[in-house]
Parts: structure tokens; C-alpha cells; sequence
């Protein structure tokens, strides 16, 4: 009698709605509901459990088809009401809510037309929860996961706190989770793995803990995942190499360790990877390195060691940013980056790179070059002739060569380096020979480092010329002379550094 009731019941539900899209979800948590109430009627005496049972049964039939019982909140059916009792919910935790932004949340207007939220068109189910930069503060209700038609969750920069909640998993439908800039604590939900629809997962910027799950190996339509600046630990799971979608990598400033998993080169969409800032050791795997379309690769501040490949870069039109920096990097500068036309940021500086470094002739877009603090050069007449290719890349702003073993003349040429460059920093190498005058026509240059070297000649005048200077060193070389007095004239200097010279007179005022 009671299973008849019950299957009578569940057929007749499509019939009443048949336009709502919602006929699953309203099917399966009356069902879920129905099997709720029965688990706890079985504990019931006998008697007692038939008589509630077929009442709770007929309320349940009755609710769907009679508008009387809709706005029923107690027994929350509609799908449309389970939607504004999360969103209630939500609200409920904020407690910081400095702008106001949660007073449109209220029963004078329809749920989808609350503030940051939008809705299916068909049905009124949430589909849109965007409240980027709202200064909410508070706990992420877990209330969220019955939002279930939710595709987009972004509440970056915000202050929610505490942790995301495991009951984000239901959300079967989302493709975009944003929680960049946010206080959130504790690990990535295991949960998480429910969401098969995931494609960008932005949780950068917050205060996780723990290490990249397992259940992250589910999402196979994952796209983008971004996790920098946390305190993740552990090592960077070779699964990821599976999930072929995968475009962006991005794991800076975390506590990452071991090795970069050689299955990442199997990621032929990957465009970013990057893993400055963690601890991160071994050797570079070249197959990662290899993929085409990687445009900036940043893996500076780690402990890689070993040599990077020759012909890294020949097949890199791609590349706009390549970050070798402060690690212990070995053998040749790789010569290959050169070809790398689109390299418009150079950093490998705090390494253990040799060799010389050939043309960039090709390197047109380059604005930032820094090489410090390598074992480049070869003490010898033509270390720097390098600069001169330097002078068809129109944008550059920043060269730093300091804390090598460069040898040889500063070429004149470097009068013909672009107009833009503010930087140019080359101190304790062995060059020898004069400051060119060249350095005069530089206008924009507010740094010029050239301390511990082997320059002799005198101090140009026309250094007097660079208005925007803010430092000028030349100490411990073998400059003679007067200091010029056009020197006086750099109104925007505030550190000089002459001493360890031969130098006479005044410094002028
Ligand atoms: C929920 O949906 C039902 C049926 O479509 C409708 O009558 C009711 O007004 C809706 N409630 C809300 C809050 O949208
Ligand atoms: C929604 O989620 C909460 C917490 O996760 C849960 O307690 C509640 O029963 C869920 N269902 C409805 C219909 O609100
Ligand atoms: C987390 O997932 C497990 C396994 O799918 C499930 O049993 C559990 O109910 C989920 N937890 C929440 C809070 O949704
Ligand atoms: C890292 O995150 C913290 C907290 O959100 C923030 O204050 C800090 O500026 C971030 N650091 C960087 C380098 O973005
Ligand atoms: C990647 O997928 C292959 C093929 O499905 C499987 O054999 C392998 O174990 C997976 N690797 C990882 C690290 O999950
Ligand atoms: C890789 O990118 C191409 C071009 O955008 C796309 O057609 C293809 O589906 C992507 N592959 C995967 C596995 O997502
Ligand atoms: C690399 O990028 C180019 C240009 O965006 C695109 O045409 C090409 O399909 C990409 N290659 C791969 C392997 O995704
Ligand atoms: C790198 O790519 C080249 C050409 O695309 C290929 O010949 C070489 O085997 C690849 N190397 C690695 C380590 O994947
Ligand atoms: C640069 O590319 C050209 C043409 O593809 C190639 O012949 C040359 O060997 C490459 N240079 C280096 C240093 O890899
Ligand atoms: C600087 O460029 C000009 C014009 O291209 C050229 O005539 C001159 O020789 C160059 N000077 C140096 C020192 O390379």
C-alpha cells in the first residue's frame, strides 16, 4: 500500500512540471527526501509508522501540485527554494558586509535579481554568483553546494575566512571557481572532485595549507589552476600531466618541493607554467620546456641544478618571459634563447651559468635583461660585444650584468641602446677601459652602476646631462681626473658613489 503510494507519487511528478528543466533534481531530492523521512519511520513503532508515512507521502504529492503548499520553506522542494534558502544561507554567515552589498538580498525582490546573483533564463535556478571586490567578510555558508545549477562562484578579493567547505563538491555544474585574494584557511577540499565540470579554479593569494589533492586528478576539463601565494607543501603531482585541457599552471610562492614531473611535458595547451618562490629541486625537465607554446615560464627561486638544454628555445616564437633566476643552474648560458624573438623579459640572474653570451640580435621586443651574479664571461676583449646586438630592442629599459666575470671594453654602441632604458647595472666584472661618452645621450637613465671594475680614464661630462639620475657609482676603479662639475646639476641624485679611485679636487655641490 505505502510503495504504491510512493510510485504513484514519483510518476505523476514529471506530469505536473512538464516544461521545468528541474524534473531530475526536483525528482531526486523528493526521492532523497522521502528516503530521509522512511530511515527515520523505521525506528518508529509499527503502528504509528504507516499513519505518518502515507500523510508525510500524500503532503509530498500534494506540495508539488497544489500552489498553497510552494512557499512551503520547511519542505523546500522547488529547486527555485532550495536556491533561495543557500543563498539565504550565505548571507546568513556574512559577517562583514561594509558596503551594503547584501541588503538588495531581501523579500521585496526575486532572488535572481539580488546583487551578484543571475539565473538559468528557463528556470529561476542560480547559475551566477559574482561578488568580486565587495569587502564581504565572513565564512563560506556550505549551503553553496545546493546551489546545483551553479557554474560561475567568484568571490575574489573579498575577506571570507575559514575554510572552503567540502560540500562544493555537489556543485556537478560549475566551471569557474574564483576565491583569488581571500582569507581562506585549511586544505583544498577533497571534495572538490565532484566538480566535473571545473575549468578554472583560482584559489591564489589565500592561506591554504597541506598539499595539491589527489582529487584534483578527476577534472579533466580543468583548464587553469592557480594556487599561488598559500603555504602548500608537498611536491607537484605527476597527475596533472593527465589532465590533457590544462592550459595554465601557475604555483608561485607556495612550499613546494621535489621535482617538476616529467608527465607535464605531455601538456601540449600549456601556455603558463610557473613555479617561482617554492622549493622545488632536481633537474629542469626539458620535455616541459619543449612544449611551444609556453610564454612564460618562471621557475626562478628554487634549487634546480644541472644544465639547461642547447636547443632550448629554437622553437619558441612563443615566449615573452623566461625566468631561470637564482637557483643553481649549470653549464652554457643556453645559447638557443636567443632565437626566442618574442622575449620580452630575460631573467636568469643568481646562477652558475658560463660561457658567453652570443647576438641578441633577434630579441627585438626585449625590455628587461638581467644576468647577474653568474659566472659569465670570459675576462677577454669581446665579453660585451653582446650590448651592440642589444640596440634594435627599441623598449629596453633594464640591463643588469653586474656580479660576472665580463672582461674587455664597454663598446661605444651603447650610445645607440634604446632611449627608454632607466637601468644599467654592470658592477664587479673586470672591464677595462673609459666610460663612454655615449652615456650622455641616454636621457632617461636613472641608474648607472659601474663600481668594481677596471675603468680608468675620466669621468665624462656629459654625465652632467642625466637629469633623472638617481644613482651613479664608479668606486673602486682606476678613474682619474676631476670630478665634473656638471655633476652638480643632477638634482634628482641621491646616492654617489666615487670612492677607491684616483681621483682629485671637489666633489661639487
Ligand atoms: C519557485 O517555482 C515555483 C514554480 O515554478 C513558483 O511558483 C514559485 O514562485 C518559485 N519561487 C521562487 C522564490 O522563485
Ligand atoms: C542544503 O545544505 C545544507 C548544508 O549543507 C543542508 O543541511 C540542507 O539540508 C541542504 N538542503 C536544502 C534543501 O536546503
Ligand atoms: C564528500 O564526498 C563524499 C564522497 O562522494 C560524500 O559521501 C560526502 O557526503 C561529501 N561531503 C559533503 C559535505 O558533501
Ligand atoms: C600574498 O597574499 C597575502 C594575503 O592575501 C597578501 O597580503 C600579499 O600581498 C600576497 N603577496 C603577493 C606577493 O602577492
Ligand atoms: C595517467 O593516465 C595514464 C593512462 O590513463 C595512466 O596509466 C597513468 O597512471 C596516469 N598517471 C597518473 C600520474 O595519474
Ligand atoms: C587544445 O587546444 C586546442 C585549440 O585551442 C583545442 O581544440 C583542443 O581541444 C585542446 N585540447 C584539449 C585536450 O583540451
Ligand atoms: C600554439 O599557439 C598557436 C597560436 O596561438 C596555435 O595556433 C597552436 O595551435 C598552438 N599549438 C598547440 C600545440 O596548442
Ligand atoms: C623537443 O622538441 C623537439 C622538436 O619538436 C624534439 O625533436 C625533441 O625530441 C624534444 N625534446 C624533448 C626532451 O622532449
Ligand atoms: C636559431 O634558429 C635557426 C633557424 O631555426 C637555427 O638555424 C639556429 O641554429 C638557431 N640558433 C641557436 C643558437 O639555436
Ligand atoms: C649608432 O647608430 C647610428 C645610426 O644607426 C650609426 O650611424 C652609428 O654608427 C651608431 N653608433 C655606434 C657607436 O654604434
Amino acid at each position: 500500500m505505502l510503495q504504491k503510494e510512493l510510485i504513484f507519487c514519483l510518476i505523476l511528478l514529471p506530469k505536473q512540471t512538464p516544461q521545468d528543466a528541474n524534473n531530475n533534481s526536483m525528482i531526486s531530492s523528493s526521492l532523497s527526501l522521502l528516503m530521509r523521512l522512511s530511515e527515520m519511520q523505521f525506528k518508529a513503532p509499527w503502528s504509528l509508522q504507516i499513519s505518518t508515512h502515507v500523510a508525510v507521502v500524500l503532503l509530498l504529492c500534494f506540495n508539488l501540485t497544489s500552489p498553497f503548499f510552494l512557499g512551503s520553506a520547511a519542505l523546500a522542494i522547488n529547486g527555485n527554494e532550495t536556491d533561495q534558502q543557500g543563498l539565504l544561507q550565505f548571507k546568513a554567515k556574512i559577517t562583514g558586509d561594509q558596503l551594503g552589498i547584501m541588503r538588495s538580498w531581501n523579500n521585496n525582490v526575486h532572488f535572481c535579481q539580488w546583487r551578484g546573483v543571475k539565473c538559468g533564463r528557463l528556470h529561476q535556478r542560480v547559475t551566477r554568483l559574482d561578488l568580486p571586490a565587495l569587502k564581504l567578510m565572513g565564512p563560506i555558508s556550505p549551503y553553496v553546494g545546493n546551489l546545483s545549477f551553479l557554474r560561475v562562484l567568484s568571490l575574489r578579493n573579498n575577506g571570507f575566512i575559514q575554510e572552503l567547505p567540502q560540500e562544493i563538491g555537489r556543485l556537478h555544474r560549475l566551471e569557474e571557481l574564483n576565491l583569488h585574494r581571500n582569507l581562506i584557511v585549511g586544505e583544498i577540499p577533497s571534495n572538490i572532485s565532484g566538480c566535473l565540470k571545473l575549468k578554472h579554479l583560482y584559489i591564489e593569494h589565500n592561506l591554504l595549507v597541506g598539499e595539491i589533492p589527489a582529487a584534483l586528478g578527476h577534472l579533466s576539463n580543468l583548464k587553469e589552476l592557480s594556487f599561488s601565494n598559500n603555504t602548500l607543501r608537498g611536491s607537484i603531482p605527476p597527475f596533472l600531466g593527465n589532465l590533457s585541457s590544462l592550459e595554465i599552471i601557475y604555483l608561485p610562492l607556495n612550499r613546494l618541493s621535489g621535482i617538476i614531473p616529467e608527465a607535464l611535458g605531455q601538456l601540449k595547451n600549456l601556455t603558463t607554467f610557473a613555479a617561482a618562490i617554492n622549493k622545488l629541486s632536481g633537474m629542469v625537465p626539458s620535455s616541459l620546456f619543449n612544449l611551444s607554446n609556453v610564454t612564460k615560464p618562471d621557475i626562478g627561486e628554487n634549487n634546480f641544478h644541472g644544465s639547461r638544454p642547447s636547443q632550448l628555445g629554437v622553437n619558441k616564437p612563443y615566449l615573452e618571459l623566461f625566468s631561470d633566476s637564482q637557483n643553481q643552474l649549470s653549464g652554457l648560458f643556453p645559447p638557443s634563447i636567443t632565437n626566442a624573438s618574442n622575449l620580452i623579459n630575460l631573467q636568469v640572474y643568481g646562477n652558475k651559468f658560463t660561457g658567453k653570451i652570443a647576438s641578441f640580435r633577434k630579441l627585438e621586443k626585449l625590455q628587461r635583461l638581467n644576468v647577474a651574479d653568474n659566472l659569465l664571461g670570459s675576462e677577454g676583449a669581446n665579453d660585451l660585444n653582446f650590448l651592440c646586438s642589444l640596440t634594435g630592442a627599441t623598449s629596453l629599459e633594464y640591463v643588469k650584468i653586474s656580479y660576472n666575470s665580463f672582461g674587455g671594453i664597454l663598446p661605444e654602441c651603447i650610445s645607440n641602446l634604446s632611449t627608454a632604458i632607466t637601468f644599467f647595472a654592470m658592477q664587479d666584472n673586470n672591464i677595462v677601459g673609459t666610460i663612454p661618452a655615449g652615456f650622455g645621450n641616454r636621457i632617461d637613465l636613472e641608474v648607472l652602476e659601474a663600481g668594481g671594475n677596471q675603468l680608468s680614464g675620466t669621468i665624462p661630462s656629459v654625465i652632467g646631462r642625466l637629469q633623472k639620475l638617481k644613482l651613479f657609482a664608479v668606486n673602486i676603479n682606476s678613474i682619474s681626473g676631476s670630478v665634473p662639475t656638471s655633476l652638480g646639476n643632477l638634482k634628482m641624485l641621491i646616492e654617489l658613489y666615487l670612492n677607491d679611485n684616483n681621483l682629485q679636487g671637489e666633489i661639487p655641490p
